[in-house]
């Protein structure tokens, strides 16, 4: 089942400015976020990550298209009781200890005195807080604020969490924390859809993405395959000998990549068996064939890239 589907989603801002230039953050945007997985927007600055996330929780209005939450139309605000949201560089009142902030979040949410009490201490420990919790939040350093953020977003216990950058600032034991707390949350059934420029955070535990350029929707799919270079497979072999090398070079038109690893491109299941085949001719020890992975990271500068 979809819990986000949005249909020809566009928004237009007007510049404040004299000339009332339009500009359009969203154009024509269609996705679909499913049920209990974790779900990944990319794009770079300026993009209209932040607007999708603030038009779904209802914060800016769309000019255009459709919006489907939980399989009811957006205008139907219910579903706001259903989900969770750490905004990006957000302000809890400095003033308040993190256990007060968490209490004060909670009764906004609806959560009634007894509820508060057991997610505060449930959900102060899983993000590490306990021992500051009498502490005025503005003690807290970047790192602290981020998990108090991320305990905040999870207190009325929602379907559907949105993350805008939850690891930013946090050192690598609590992204590692996070990470876990999250693929934890998705075995619970949750859906998360988060929104972080660190791709190889993403890559670890997103199982589907969408990459948003200028408003526009440019790729969508599933980590694997978008990261997997088509048709081309690694070979680990224990020594490339050199009767090995020039029909490799020549005839299968294979890349070496070191003294025993090189890769192939085949079009089909034959030419890859075919390969198989004439290396166990020549005796060599094939040690791992593999599909040929791209990052994240590399295949979103190269997308990006060409279309700028
Ligand atoms: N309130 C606003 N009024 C006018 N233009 C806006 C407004 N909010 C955003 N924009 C413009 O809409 C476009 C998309 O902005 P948005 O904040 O959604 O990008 P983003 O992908 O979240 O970027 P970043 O990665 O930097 O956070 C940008 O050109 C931005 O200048
Ligand atoms: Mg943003």
């Amino acid at each position: 089942m979809s819990v986000i589907a949005t249909k020809e989603l566009s928004k237009e801002y007007q510049s404040r400015t004299f000339s009332k230039e339009k500009i359009l953050a969203l154009n024509n945007f269609t996705f679909e976020v499913n049920e209990g997985e974790i779900f990944g927007i990319l794009g770079p600055n300026g993009a209209g990550k932040t607007t999708l996330i603030k038009i779904l929780l209802g914060i800016t209005f769309r000019t255009k298209g459709n919006v489907q939450i939980f399989g009811k139309e957006i205008d139907d605000t219910s579903y706001k009781f259903q989900t969770g949201y750490l905004p990006e560089n957000h302000r809890f009142p400095s003033y308040l200890t993190g256990e007060q902030a968490l209490a004060f979040y909670g009764k906004l949410g609806g959560m009634n005195s007894v509820d508060v009490k057991k997610k505060t201490d449930e959900y102060l420990r899983i993000v590490d807080m306990d021992s500051w919790r009498k502490t005025k939040i503005k003690k807290y350093s970047k790192g602290m604020l981020q998990r108090l953020g991320l305990a905040q977003a999870l207190m009325n216990d929602p379907k559907l969490v949105f993350l805008d950058e939850p690891t930013d600032g946090v050192d690598p034991i609590g992204r590692k924390q996070i990470r876990d707390l999250l693929t934890r949350l998705r075995e619970s059934g949750k859906t998360i859809f988060l929104n972080s420029h660190l791709l190889s955070e993403v890559e670890l535990i997103c199982d589907r993405v969408a990459i948003l350029n200028k408003g526009g929707l440019v790729a969508s799919g599933s980590v694997e395959e978008l990261t997997s270079v088509a048709d081309s497979y690694r070979f680990s072999v224990s020594a490339i000998a050199d009767d090995l090398m020039q029909p490799l070079l020549n005839t299968y038109k294979a890349v070496i990549k070191g003294p025993n690893e090189f890769t192939y491109k085949a079009g089909t299941a034959e030419e890859l068996n075919g390969l198989i085949d004439f290396l166990r001719q020549k005796k060599a020890m094939i040690l791992q064939i593999e599909k040929e992975k791209n990052t994240l990271e590399n295949m979103f500068i190269n997308l990006i890239g060409s279309q700028d």
